[in-house]
């Protein structure tokens, strides 16, 4: 079986958030001798194209309405990422240092899927799946289904997967001529709110659809940000899939990025001593319960909570605690963390910006990690905190619902239902409370570290689908 993943994000090739994890990881588990699995992302002006080696594979010009683009396909030579990595060069569009936040962000992402499919019809075989992910690769289903150039790929299954259902891609009909020519009378299918939605064209077209946690599956008929009777409808085609974590990446007893490895034999004395590195690194007590939060600061992840509660649960608590943030985004939460930092010095840091080997040494650190999301389709960091032995307080939605249970129910957490300050610090308050009693601490953390969040459980899942939806088409 032949799979092309397709994505915006690719992780360590280009990445923001957990999208570049999933699909840097999901493909490399996937591939063996009877799957081979092949990802293709648009080529960034980043460290990765700079220090890396590569064959050029195809090369020719894309059309977008009256514009033309040339592009390039470029095959990281040594696949050492586990799998084969195309990156499509298209240089007036993607010869940037960002991934997203451009204004011709639709032109952009059109364009790159316009030349994923182009390279792929020009290829000597037709893949068995397309396997699309979040909204900049929803039109590809619907341009396999429809576009007369595309023919070739009528026979390919297609399925897409939602990492985030908040963002969708709509733009106007005044440039639906950058599409390639289809017979208009399925131009309906594009549409979703009186405008063009890919993400919603995707979810009509595919043969799949897949949500990143079983517990998102759900909230999504109620909460999707306009799609929800879309999500309703097709919920015949519909599967909630938990995604796991890359356990080579993120393993505290070989993990290069740490001074400090430990096993969970070893995890007490080990934590103990990357909590100290760390302390010293951001001028916090070692002796005093260390809160962290790691993200990106949107108000979709509660971040905007932060700054309050932060300050709520320091004051509370006499300053008996820790809080240390490493993020960016929304400028307003941004400042208020850093004056937090210089009003309660020694108690409270902040580090702006995203640095993966930081992350890293903050979740071996770290007594506890917050995660108060009003969303979390699925949420990654929970999952390694508790692979590193720190102990998650996060709010009950998503894949947070699905991964932790409150250790009130002997479970490996701390839950809470609101996207609140208060109930965030009551949480603290109990984070407190438990870690003064090592022993509890001790049990839950190696409850974390010992709890199989691998992909090889999750990764034959997807076969499966993959599987039912071949058989469905062979069918029709
Ligand atoms: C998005 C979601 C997050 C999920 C990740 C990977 O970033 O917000 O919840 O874990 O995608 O699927």
């Amino acid at each position: 079986m032949e799979i092309f993943h397709i994505g915006a994000e690719c992780y360590p090739a280009a990445k923001v958030g957990g999208l570049a994890d999933v699909v840097g990881a999901l493909p490399k588990y996937q591939n063996t001798a009877e799957t081979q699995v092949r990802v293709v992302i648009p080529c960034y002006d980043n460290s990765f194209r700079k220090e890396n080696n590569f064959e050029c594979v195809h090369w020719s010009t894309l059309q977008l309405g009256k514009f033309n683009f040339p592009f390039s396909v470029l095959k990281e030579s040594t696949n050492k990422l586990g799998f084969e990595l195309y990156l499509v060069e298209i240089p007036e569009l993607f010869d940037r240092p960002n991934i997203y936040s451009y204004e011709d962000d639709i032109e952009r992402f059109l364009s790159f899927q316009i030349a994923t499919l182009d390279w792929i019809i020009g290829r000597g075989t037709v893949p068995d799946v397309i396997h699309c992910h979040d909204h900049h690769t929803g039109l590809i289903p619907f341009m396999m289904t429809y576009a007369f150039k595309y023919e070739k790929l009528r026979n390919t299954s297609t399925v897409i997967t939602i990492h985030n259902g908040l963002y969708q891609g709509q733009f106007g009909f005044d440039k639906l001529h950058y599409l390639p020519q289809f017979d208009l009378v399925h131009v309906n299918v594009l549409e979703w709110g009186n405008c063009i939605n890919s993400l919603a064209a995707g979810i009509k077209c595919a043969d799949a659809i897949t949500t990143v946690s079983p517990s998102y599956l759900n909230e999504i008929n109620y909460s999707a940000n306009g799609l929800e009777s879309l999500f309703r409808m097709v919920r015949h085609k519909s599967k909630g899939i938990l995604n796991g974590i890359d356990n080579q990446v993120w393993d505290p007893e070989k993990d290069p990025m740490l001074d400090l490895n430990y096993a969970i034999a070893t995890q007490e004395k080990g934590k103990q001593e990357n909590k100290e590195e760390l302390c010293t690194l951001f001028n916090l007590d070692p002796t005093k319960p260390l809160f962290s939060f790691i993200g990106r600061l949107y108000d979709e992840k509660g971040a905007d909570l932060l700054p309050q509660a932060s300050k709520l649960a320091l004051s509370e608590n006499n300053e008996a605690i820790n809080i240390l943030v490493l993020g960016s985004g929304n400028s307003e939460i941004e400042n208020q963390l850093t004056e937090l930092s210089l009003d309660y010095k020694g108690s409270f840091n902040v580090f702006i910006g995203y640095d993966e080997a930081l992350a890293h040494k903050i979740y071996a650190g770290s007594d506890f990690l917050l995660m108060p999301s009003r969303v979390e389709p699925c949420g990654l960091n929970q999952m390694y905190s508790m692979r590193y032995g720190t102990i998650p307080i996060v709010r009950r939605t998503g894949g947070l619902k699905d991964t932790v249970v409150d250790f009130g129910d002997d479970g490996n957490g701390i839950c809470h239902d609101q996207a609140s300050v208060e109930d965030i610090c009551d949480a603290i308050k109990r984070a407190i409370k438990l870690y003064g009693d090592q022993s509890s601490i001790n049990k839950i953390r190696i409850k974390g570290m010992s709890t199989d969040h691998s992909w090889e459980r999750v990764c034959q899942e997807y076969i499966e689908l993959y599987n039912l939806i071949i058989t469905k088409r062979n069918e029709n």
